[in-house]
């Protein structure tokens, strides 16, 4: 329940704004005039002031710089009458969060204050999460939601052991980190980790890269050279995009899984190697064995434990806390003083699609990071594709026509404002003689 102080001189409105605050269910204080409010403001704390702006002792605006005084984080709304707008606006440069004109329909006053709070309600969740943040910095996975925390037992889990593990997920889910992850906690820890991109060389390299050659094993090499599953001995061989290795270099993996052994090219002794493979594919390798394009022998040899990275979208309570991580490193990086991101700005965020993942949102932080001029990230400084598309209204399916949505616009304020026209219209931002025009267009009488 939000705390809420009612600052107004006028009796019956004073009673007006208790009964339509607590009705919504808000705790309501009231104080008759400026002296009051500010002896209730300097005892306790509230979520929302609401003051009128004309009171004969103290005016509001003095309460509002009293309030930004005595708490930086004060909320404060300035209730104006009808045709002082300009000392409401005024109000607003010293601080004031929002204003409201007498009179007004509960509807409106209740609009507003829901606004605020929802703002108040952010600023609250950024402290939580900065401080949560706080907690988790060692562990640099970041993530507390129901998918990535499964992720982490898993890996808990795993990581003692000497399974070999298959991480499965799309482009930039976290997957090399993940591998690292699980080297770092697991008794291998003070062995090396060495990761090769199974999709980035030819076959013949990818195969002395691997396995290393004796000297004069073929034309160039020069001398003896150990392959990285040598070379890894004791720790873990990270197999990135293991669903591009060639079905021959596959057969020649499974037999190192199977013998624990491997053979230089060239040579005609085998060593022992001991070694944990992570393997990682971002595409299910299960769909390549339907497809005859992965081995089924070594699927199955690999994928004793498989970790399936979710999507960013999948687990989209995760953002926030990703964002905040990601401005926390940029910032420093580049020196600025950016506080957080504005509401805007962390709604877009919450509901784009993400194809390109954590790496993506990533990016997009960094690059915020780098244009953005104010204390806050917004909209502006977020790249054009994620702006241009309000996730409900278009989707690969359908484009919902502009009228569709305009009629949808219209029918919801009227809904909202009990058919009140010119709420609505005053909400809608048109001329109550344009909303009648347009309610008869659409047939909405
Ligand atoms: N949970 C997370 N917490 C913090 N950073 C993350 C997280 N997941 C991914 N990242 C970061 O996002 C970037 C991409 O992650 P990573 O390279 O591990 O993805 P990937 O799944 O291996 O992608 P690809 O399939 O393209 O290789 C990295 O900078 C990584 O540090
Ligand atoms: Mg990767």
């Amino acid at each position: 329940m939000f705390d809420i102080l009612a600052i107004e001189d006028d009796q019956r409105m004073r009673e007006l704004l208790k009964e339509i605050l607590s009705r919504n269910g808000c705790s309501v204080f009231t104080a008759k005039n400026g002296e009051e409010g500010i002896g209730l403001l300097e005892r306790r704390t509230f979520d929302l002031i609401i003051t009128d702006l004309k009171m004969p002792d103290i005016d509001g605006i003095t309460i509002l710089s009293k309030a930004r005084e005595l708490n930086p984080e004060n909320l404060v709304i300035v209730i104006t009458a009808y045709g002082t707008v300009e000392s409401a606006i005024e109000a607003m440069k010293l601080g004031a969060y929002d204003y409201i004109q007498k009179p007004f329909e509960p509807e409106e006053l209740m609009l507003v204050i829901k606004k605020a709070l929802d703002y108040k309600r952010l600023a609250d969740e950024n402290l939580r999460l900065s401080s949560q943040l706080e907690s988790c910095r060692s562990e640099e996975l970041i993530g507390t939601s129901p998918r990535m925390t499964e992720v982490k037992i898993l890996m808990e889990r795993i990581s003692p052991l000497d399974t070999t593990v298959v991480i499965e997920g799309e482009t930039g889910t976290g997957k090399n980190l993940v591998a690292k992850t699980i080297h770092r906690i697991s008794k291998r820890s003070s062995g090396k980790f060495l990761s090769i991109n199974c999709g980035a060389l030819t076959e013949t390299l990818l195969e002395s890269e691997l396995f290393g050659h004796e000297k004069g094993a073929f034309t160039g090499a020069i001398k003896q050279k150990q392959g990285l599953f040598e070379a890894a001995h004791g720790g873990t061989l990270f197999l990135d995009e293991i669903n591009n290795a060639s079905l021959n270099m596959q057969i020649k993996l499974l037999k190192v899984l199977e013998e624990g052994r491997i053979m230089r090219i060239g040579s005609t002794e085998s060593v022992p190697v001991d070694v944990r493979i992570i393997a990682a594919s971002n595409i299910p390798i299960k769909k390549e064995v339907d497809e005859g394009k992965f081995r089924q022998d070594l699927y199955y040899r690999l994928k004793v434990v498989t970790v399936t990275m979710p999507s960013l979208r999948e687990r989209r309570d995760d953002i926030p806390l990703l964002a905040h991580h990601f401005l926390d490193r940029y910032r420093e990086r580049f020196n600025k003083e950016i506080q957080g991101f504005t509401t805007e700005a962390m709604d877009t965020l919450l509901t784009y699609d993400w194809p390109g993942n954590v790496r993506e949102l990533e990016h997009v932080v960094e690059r915020g990071v780098i244009l953005e001029h104010g204390k806050k990230i917004g909209i502006s400084s977020l790249p054009a594709e994620l702006r241009s598309r309000p996730k409900e209204i278009m989707s690969s399916k359908s484009v919902m026509r502009l009228e569709d949505m305009e009629r949808q616009l219209i029918q919801s304020a009227l809904r909202f404002f009990n058919g009140k026209r010119d709420s609505a219209a005053r909400a809608l931002g048109i001329s109550t003689a344009t909303l009648w025009r347009k309610l008869k267009k659409y047939n909405l009488d």
